[in-house]
């Protein structure tokens, strides 16, 4: 319904709308005073029509930037076919969706979800169903993950402030230091029915897993008939500058959940498993009302169209490259950058003050980003990035930075990325200082 009365002080209907909000929505976000009403590519506009470079693509969403021309041909295709006729019955894109995604991803069988969290959590209970008979209920995290909101996903999730107010939480769950692998034997043995990793933290602050730490956690799993599960729903579907980021390390995991990216902009997420684990659920077991209806699975056929036909991955990966290199040359004139980390389009630049102060400039601006880890810059923009407009982010960001007043310091003890054990092929730390 359209609001009704408005305060004689309103007079736009950006206005009303951030009056709307802050008055009858759940207070959850700290939003900067502005409404997005349009975006063509990598920008955004808002309600005045000022224009802002989008390097944080809707948290990694819009991997194909605003109003790609294909998604909105489709949209307008699909728009007056049955747009939901619930899981009871087959539609025309869920299977041959299924099936592209077990060949890119190395899985047998995949389950479609609305969320990343919801993924999260079907992956659990997925793990939690293959361990049942044989008592497998353990399972493992890493300290400084991130696997979303809901109770499953909340549990494997590290930090406290996110935890704390919602305990007791699911049990039978213990967290990992971060790429100990001593840790990682003396937690695992065959009570445990799955471990939980992100290959390149992402709300963490951009922290690469081990090779050594993956190599082990497949081990112990398959030694122990536990699930390795990657989290790939930040990381996924060509973002690191791969169709997933676990394929830099040897062997497959068991389960790999997704979501963000996917269907172009529109919520779907998916559990992609093997045979294995995927057995482990029967009819009646597990489902979902919306999760793999035929428009988002129409919308995800063709976002993996155009990364294939516009060679995608392949920009992903140049462009990486082009922003890795200005940031490293950026460290060299500001002081407060400590380390500039990622791969690909996801990238985290680790200050030694807090990062927030930057985001609020960049807005002010024209330009998105955030941070994460209350000190590291992120950076996740579309995988359509054109060589110029990095160029135009390195310029605006330099200015960004060496112009807004320094900020207070953060202490090196929140570098959580830190390895107890640093291991020279492990980690791929673009620069440090
Ligand atoms: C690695 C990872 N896992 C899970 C989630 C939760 O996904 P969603 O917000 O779609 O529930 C996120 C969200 O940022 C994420 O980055």
């Amino acid at each position: 319904m359209v609001s009704g009365k408005r305060s004689a002080r309103t007079h736009s209907p950006a206005e009303g709308a951030m009056e709307d909000a802050s008055k009858y929505l759940v207070n959850t976000y700290r939003r900067p005073p502005l409404v997005f009403s349009r975006g063509n590519g990598c920008y955004l506009y808002d309600q005045q029509g000022r224009k802002y470079l989008d390097f944080l693509g809707g948290i990694a969403v819009n991997a194909l930037g605003h109003a790609h021309p294909r998604v909105v041909r489709l949209l307008r295709r699909q728009a007056s076919a049955p747009l939901h006729i619930s899981n009871l019955y087959f539609n025309e894109f869920q299977g041959p969706l299924a099936h592209q995604l077990a060949q890119m991803s190395g899985m047998d069988r995949v389950f479609f979800t609305n969320s990343g969290t919801e993924a999260v959590e079907g992956a659990l209970k997925l793990a939690r169903a293959a361990g049942h008979e044989s008592g497998k209920t353990r399972i493992l995290a890493l300290e400084n993950s991130f696997h979303g909101r809901t109770f499953g996903a909340l549990s494997v999730t590290h930090a406290a402030k996110y935890r704390e107010p919602f305990a007791p939480l699911v049990p039978n769950v213990e967290f990992v230091r971060f790429n100990d692998v001593a840790e990682l034997e003396s937690k695992f043995d065959s009570s445990v029915c799955a471990i939980i990793v992100e290959a390149l933290q992402g709300e963490g602050g951009i922290n690469p897993l081990s090779v050594a730490f993956w190599t082990r956690a497949r081990e112990l799993a398959s030694h122990h008939g536990a699930a390795l599960i990657a989290d790939e729903i930040q990381s996924g579907l060509g973002r690191t500058g791969r169709a997933f980021a676990y394929q830099r390390y040897p062997g497959l995991p068991d389960i790999v959940v997704i979501a963000k990216a996917l269907a172009g902009g529109l919520p779907l997420g998916a559990i992609m498993a093997k045979e294995a684990f995927a057995s482990a659920f029967a009819p009646g077991l597990h489902g979902s009302t919306f999760g793999g209806g035929p428009l988002t699975c129409a919308l995800a056929l063709e976002f993996l169209s155009i990364v294939k036909d516009d060679k995608l991955i392949e920009n992903v990966r140049a462009r990486g490259a082009q922003l890795q290199a200005g940031l490293t040359r950026l460290m060299r004139k500001i002081d407060f950058i400590r380390e500039v980390r990622g791969e690909g389009l996801m990238i985290g630049i680790d200050l030694s003050v807090e990062g927030q102060p930057y985001v609020a400039a960049a807005v002010e601006r024209g330009v998105l980003m955030n941070c994460t880890h209350e000190h590291v810059l992120r950076l996740l923009p579309p995988f359509i990035v054109s060589e110029k407009q990095v160029s135009e982010f390195l310029a605006r960001f330099e200015a960004i930075l060496s112009e807004t007043p320094r900020p207070a310091a953060v202490s090196v003890e929140t570098q959580p990325h830190r390895e107890p054990h640093r291991e020279a092929a492990a980690p791929r730390v673009l620069a440090a200082v």
